[in-house]
């Protein structure tokens, strides 16, 4: 009786060890998965859809009844894509210095910018542009090495089994009509389907989830459904609850997020889409300190642009883009491959670190000289220099005791003259991994 306990005992010891290293395994997996997107920091956004040829809100425009139904479809005869340059956009976008790019395959309107054989609204069947937006797209950036993302919405306001469509008028409840639910369900999941075997993305940013429950959509059939045509493949957060990493949209976040992984989508004006009236432009520089903000915080930035319905971009985005890259040429050393920088209070800016923890890189925001404060610094310094122009600056340590165990202050001399236009780099070579000192002094 007790042998039989004793091995009952060890059986359940057994299958508890073989599942606790199950899930380190898969943990060590997922990480691997991870590793491109959290060494990119960069993905531009594409918002291209027929309210490009208004210039109206994305799909929401209809939904809150700013036009009606009608006159929105309408813009279909418009979306001409005739001077569409995929090899234009994908050197633009990589002249930016993104390593992913992200572009809309469904809105919530329900045109699909490739041909969906289950539905003929889409670009390559309904508008004169009678192309597909998609492929030649992904085949440029892939040519420059930069992954693909499918932007895809669970909700489609233009489909007749769909339960939503306005703001104040949905066409049926679930619970009344759940036949009719299961064939929309049916309809989106082969879409889904259609363009993980078509496109093969990289990375699914699903839009629109807050509409219905993980349940509704069989949100984890949905994820399984990708991994199995891509193991590999990246998850938004956009699936209530079955992504991979958190999308806080257009929201900078004041303290570092908790999430181990994460991407601020962000506009470059305030919409997403083409919307030739609204002039609030984000400059290079605001660009500029956001990203790096949110780079020292472990995050990425997906900056958005919106195209017109002919395939040409704004100027506005262009020189943004364009800025960014020029930045991130010289100084893209403190950005890519790196991991979130020291906590807050050890240096008044954002900072990254290199992943052995070796180099420091402090990020001074708008013209700054002088002496700048770097507290807590256990290591030695190696030395301290400009990125771009690898100036050497002087330092002091101040206020180190011999017999204290309280590191000094490290005062870096800030010349005039060594600035970069937007956001300036300073790079700290220590004499090893950081160590910090954050205690109450003393002995
Ligand atoms: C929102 C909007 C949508 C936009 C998206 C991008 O969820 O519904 O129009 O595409 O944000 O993050």
């Amino acid at each position: 009786m007790k042998i039989k306990l004793l091995l009952t005992i060890i059986l359940i010891h057994l299958i508890s060890l073989a599942n606790a290293q199950l899930s380190i395994a898969d943990s060590v997996a997922f990480k691997n998965k991870m590793q491109w997107f959290a060494d990119a920091k960069l993905g531009i956004f594409i918002h291209e859809g027929i309210y490009a040829v208004n210039g109206i809100d994305e799909s929401w425009s209809f939904y809150n009844k700013k036009i009606s139904y009608q006159d929105y479809m309408k813009q279909l005869k418009g979306f001409t894509l005739k001077k569409y340059d995929p090899k234009y956009w994908a050197d633009l976008i990589a002249q930016s210095g993104a390593r992913y790019a992200v572009v809309t395959t469904k809105h919530h309107d329900g045109v699909t910018m490739y041909d969906s054989k289950v539905d003929s609204l889409n670009i390559v069947k309904s508008t004169p542009a009678r192309q597909d937006l998609i492929a030649p797209l992904f085949d440029a950036l892939r040519k420059r090495n930069i992954k693909v993302g499918a932007y895809f919405s669970l909700l489609d306001w233009s489909n007749k089994n769909y339960t939503g469509f306005t703001k104040d008028s949905s066409r049926y409840k679930l619970a009344d009509d759940y036949g009719r639910w299961h064939q929309f369900r049916t309809f989106f999941q082969s879409q889904i389907v259609e363009i993980g075997q078509k496109f093969k993305p990289d990375l699914w940013w699903f839009d629109g989830d807050w509409e219905h429950s993980a349940e509704e959509w069989e949100a984890s059939k949905v994820r399984d459904l990708i991994l199995k045509g891509n193991q590999n493949a990246i998850i938004n957060g956009r699936l209530q609850g079955y992504g991979d990493y958190q999308t806080p949209e257009q929201n900078f976040p004041v303290s570092r997020p908790s999430f181990a992984w994460w991407e601020l989508c962000m506009t470059i004006n305030n919409n997403w889409g083409y919307h030739p009236d609204d002039m609030q432009w984000k400059s290079p520089y605001e660009v500029i300190t956001i990203f790096t903000d949110v780079v020292a915080n472990g995050g990425n930035l997906l900056l958005d642009i919106g195209p017109r319905a002919d395939g040409t971009i704004p100027d506005e985005d262009v020189y943004v883009l364009k800025e960014l890259g020029a930045w991130n040429q010289k100084n893209g050393e403190a950005i890519f491959n790196t991991v979130a920088g020291i906590p807050q209070g050890h240096f008044y800016g954002p900072t990254t670190l290199t992943k052995d923890g070796g180099i420091l890189y402090l990020f001074l925001q708008g013209d700054i000289s002088g002496n700048v404060t770097l507290k807590g610094l256990l290591n030695n310094i190696k030395d301290v220099t400009v990125l771009g122009s690898g100036t050497n600056l002087n330092y002091k340590i101040v206020g180190k005791i011999s017999w204290s165990k309280v590191p000094g202050l490290v005062y870096i001399e800030v010349p005039k003259g060594v600035q970069d236009k937007y956001v300036t780099v300073l790079k700290v070579r220590l004499d090893g991994p950081i160590k910090l000192y954050n205690g109450k002094g003393g002995l």
